[in-house]
């Protein structure tokens, strides 16, 4: 495999989720559309519109002795788009703290051994990472500030950097829900009532700011490093 350079910088944007109407899908369109604005060429991987399966599979499984073993065409396919990109943006909704399934699966599958790590030089080398995470829990609800360190942790120190990357951020949003949710002390979820008309556009409207805050600083940081 060998590494896509030209002038044009390449976004590789990861798209995690099931409905394309999802508020997910549209702040992935709308950082598609930031970073082509930014000069950047972008190739957008959905990951469910194209049917990845996430399921690991013997053929993807590592060979901890091996790390030259080939691996499926499909995951084949999708290293080269990771090698092609100079920086990588996932989109998705937190579930459990976490990423969804879909997400973990291409993790598990494609940033596979002898390719993300297992060698002194990965080849993920230096390419940069933005977790753009949406999140149900309010901005002002206590959990927010301890899953956003828990994601850190998982996704830019237990993953991107294990991995070679030489930038890892994870982009928080929460307020993702039209109805307000939080947990009480007893640990029932309180659901608020829909905001709706000026008040929602409102709300959509700064939810996109904050999404498009964090890619321009992802971006700055990437312009300084360059
Ligand atoms: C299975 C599942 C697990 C979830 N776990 C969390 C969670 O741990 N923390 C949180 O703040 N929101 C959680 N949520 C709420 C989602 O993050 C929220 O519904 C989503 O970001 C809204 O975006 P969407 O409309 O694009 O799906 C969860 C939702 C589901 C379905």
């Amino acid at each position: 495999m060998t590494q896509h350079r030209n002038d044009t910088r390449t976004a590789l944007v990861v798209l995690a989720h099931h409905r394309s109407d999802s508020l997910t899908a549209h702040t992935a369109r709308r950082t598609t559309a930031q970073l082509e604005a930014a000069g950047y060429r972008v190739d957008l991987l959905d990951l469910h519109a194209e049917g990845f399966d996430p399921r690991m599979t013997e053929a993807d499984q590592p060979d901890w002795g091996n790390r030259e073993k080939t691996y499926s065409r499909e995951v084949r396919d999708h290293m080269r788009r990771v090698l092609e990109a100079d920086v990588v943006v996932a989109v998705f909704p937190v579930y459990w703290q976490s990423v969804p399934a879909v997400l973990k699966g291409w993790i598990d599958r494609v940033w596979n051994y002898g390719f993300a790590y297992g060698r002194s030089k990965p080849r993920l080398a230096g390419k940069r990472m933005l977790w753009l995470a949406l999140a149900g829990a309010a901005a002002d609800d206590p959990v927010t500030e301890g899953m956003h360190s828990l994601l850190e942790a998982n996704l830019s120190e237990g993953i991107a950097y294990y991995c070679g990357f030489s930038h890892s951020r994870v982009g928080l949003l929460p307020d993702a829900e039209d109805r307000p949710q939080r947990v009480d002390a007893e640990g029932n979820l309180l659901v608020g009532d829909a905001v709706s008309g000026a008040g929602r556009e409102a709300q959509y409207a700064d939810f996109d700011r904050r999404a498009r805050e964090f890619v321009e600083k992802f971006l700055a940081h990437e312009a300084v490093a360059v």
